[in-house]
């Protein structure tokens, strides 16, 4: 494949962290190249690596090996990734302002055309992710759920042409992680490539075009579910799941 054609392209990317317990090496050489227009979860056991995967790629840890390309270019850790929409792990927003003035807020400052910050984009916006019922409340008054709600929201406040999320239905119920994947699903079709992370198998095989299975650091897997199903001779991408995990710690 040609290097334009990517969205991202991660090579040999490694992390060690330094910590009481000495050198932890959480992500082993993983190379991936997520392509324009494609969805990709990654999945891992608690401890995997996944969101140290995301922080590098978003930059907000330095790779101890590896290089990392978006769009043909090489990113270092320090530049900014503007074109690029993020929900963290554990999502804070700030909780002085309603989630209308804290998306509008946002929209402005990513610096996207007008109209992504009009009144009826962020209307529009939160009717997606399901909050346009409450416009006017503060932050610091949601539940859990609809926080997570601002959340996605906000990484795509700015039309970024790649979102990075790390665990998008995490704290919602049924219903909300329901219209969280029509709504990722709609974004694809607007031609928005998702790369994200997940322990919900069921979203994983509705929504992603490939999967990436991550085990103590290192990339076991990157492909198709159908391919992976093959692999292991199994019908459920949970049984595939474990049979991966088992493989690789026994
Ligand atoms: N700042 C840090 N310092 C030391 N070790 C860390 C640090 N951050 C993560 N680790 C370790 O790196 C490994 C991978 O952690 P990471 O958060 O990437 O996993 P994860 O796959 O996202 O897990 P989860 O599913 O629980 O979110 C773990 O062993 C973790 O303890
Ligand atoms: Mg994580």
């Amino acid at each position: 494949m040609h290097r334009d054609e990517a969205s991202i392209e991660v090579s040999r990317l490694s992390k060690f962290y330094t910590g009481r317990e000495g050198r932890i090496q959480a992500l082993k050489e993983l190379t991936l190249t997520i392509k324009r227009g494609e969805i990709i979860g990654l999945l891992g056991q608690n401890g995997a690596g996944k969101t140290t995967a995301v922080k590098l790629i978003m930059g907000f840890l330095s790779p101890t090996g590896g290089d990392i390309f978006f769009q043909g270019k090489r990113l270092n850790a320090a530049d900014p990734r503007r074109k690029i929409g993020y929900l963290p792990e554990s999502f804070r927003a700030n909780p002085n302002l309603t989630v209308y003035e804290y998306l509008r807020y946002l929209a402005t400052l990513a610096g996207a055309p007008d109209h992504h910050a009009s009144h009826e984009a962020i209307m529009d916006l939160l009717h997606q992710v399901g909050m346009h019922t409450v416009p006017n409340r503060r932050i610091s008054d949601l539940s859990k759920g609809m926080g997570q709600r601002v959340g996605l929201a906000q990484a795509f406040a700015g039309d970024p042409d790649l979102l990075i999320l790390d665990e998008p239905t995490s704290g919602l119920d049924p219903i909300g992680k329901g219209d969280i994947i029509e709504f990722l699903l709609s974004m694809k079709q607007q031609g928005k490539t998702i790369f994200f992370c997940s322990h919900i198998l069921s979203e994983v095989e509705r929504l992603c075009d490939r999967i990436g299975i991550l085990v103590e650091g290192r990339l076991k897997f990157l492909g198709p579910v159908d391919d992976f199903l093959r692999k292991w001779d199994v019908a459920t991408l949970d049984d595939g799941f474990k049979r991966e995990v088992r493989c690789a710690t026994s």
